[in-house]
């Protein structure tokens, strides 16, 4: 099975018999606790004070690195976790969230005729990378359904004036992991603003103890399940009960919400890696 087909809503263990595993490795413990400070007591909150614009620069220096196409991987797998997409020849808006270079912007625009997507990101880098992707595109001209634009959404909830009108969709895919937990509410209320009544949200993204969370030293813990990557940008790992407590508050009803949990064997050193992403659907009410 490839890649691309286990990232396909496979369920191959289960996420309470990992979680079991890690909880009793004393090597893990770290991850569990509360934050560290720098006088080497746990606290509860965040120690990161990046601010937003070190954030987005970060994730500017990420995109002009990987540049090449050798690093864009098309999200097909998107259309089948959320067949909404493709269920309908009505003209559909949907809102692409922190778009990066297009890797679930383009198997949408391709998928479906009818929609246009509308994809913003905090990073100018990311939206250049995006629009070679989307023009380059060998599915035919995509680029009249193609707008993208420059938006950080955790910074707060007003519409942007670059949408024209309240969407069908919002798509959040591996981007909330990358807001700070603390301006996540703020986040998720902009996502809510923008969709309209009975519109759904279409959130995939970290899930706690996939193996890139465990492969963390101590050093690069931000505060609980939030971590720093050495290209300084963020990473958090979301439990089921964390995904629905943001968005139940932000007034979203939850319509899909679990564990995703694959097992996929390194080729190089053929070790297994547990990866576990989380899968939900949440509908802003009619
Ligand atoms: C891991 S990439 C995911 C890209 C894309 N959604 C996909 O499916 O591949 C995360 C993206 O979120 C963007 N991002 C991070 N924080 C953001 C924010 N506060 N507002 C808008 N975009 C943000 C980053 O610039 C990056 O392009």
């Amino acid at each position: 099975m490839s890649m691309e087909e286990a990232e396909y809503h496979s369920k191959d263990f289960e996420w309470d018999e990992l979680r079991q595993e890690i909880e009793t490795d004393p090597s893990m413990r770290f991850h569990m606790l509360p934050q560290l400070d720098n006088n080497s007591t746990y606290t509860n909150s965040s120690s990161d004070c990046s601010s937003p614009s070190e954030e987005s620069e970060a994730w500017n220096i990420f995109h002009a690195r990987h540049a090449t196409g050798k690093f864009f991987k098309e999200r097909r797998y998107l259309l089948k976790e959320f067949p909404e997409l493709m269920s309908s020849d009505e003209q559909l808006n949907v809102l692409e969230v922190g778009c990066g270079n297009g890797s679930t912007a383009l198997p949408i625009l391709s998928g479906n005729k009818s929609i246009s997507v509308y994809a913003c990101d905090c990073s100018s880098e990311a939206l250049e990378r995006a629009k070679e992707v989307i023009e380059d595109s060998s599915a035919g001209s995509l680029t009249n359904r193609f707008h993208p634009f420059i938006w950080d959404f955790s910074m707060n909830n007003r519409f942007p004036s670059c949408l024209p009108s309240p969407v069908d969709f919002v798509t959040l895919i591996f981007t909330l992991s990358a807001v700070p937990l603390h301006r996540m509410p703020t986040a998720i209320a902009s996502c809510f603003s923008v969709l309209k009544p009975g519109g759904l949200l279409l959130f995939r993204d970290y899930g706690l103890y996939d193996m890139t969370m465990l492969r963390f030293g101590p050093d690069k813990k931000l505060g609980f399940r939030e971590y720093l990557r050495s290209d300084g940008t963020h990473s958090y790992y979301f439990c089921l009960e964390t995904a629905r407590d943001l968005f139940t508050r932000a007034g979203f009803d939850e319509v899909e919400l679990e564990y995703c949990c694959i097992k996929s064997v390194n080729r190089r050193n053929c070790k297994t890696m547990k990866r576990v992403w989380i899968h939900g659907k949440f509908q802003k009410p009619k």
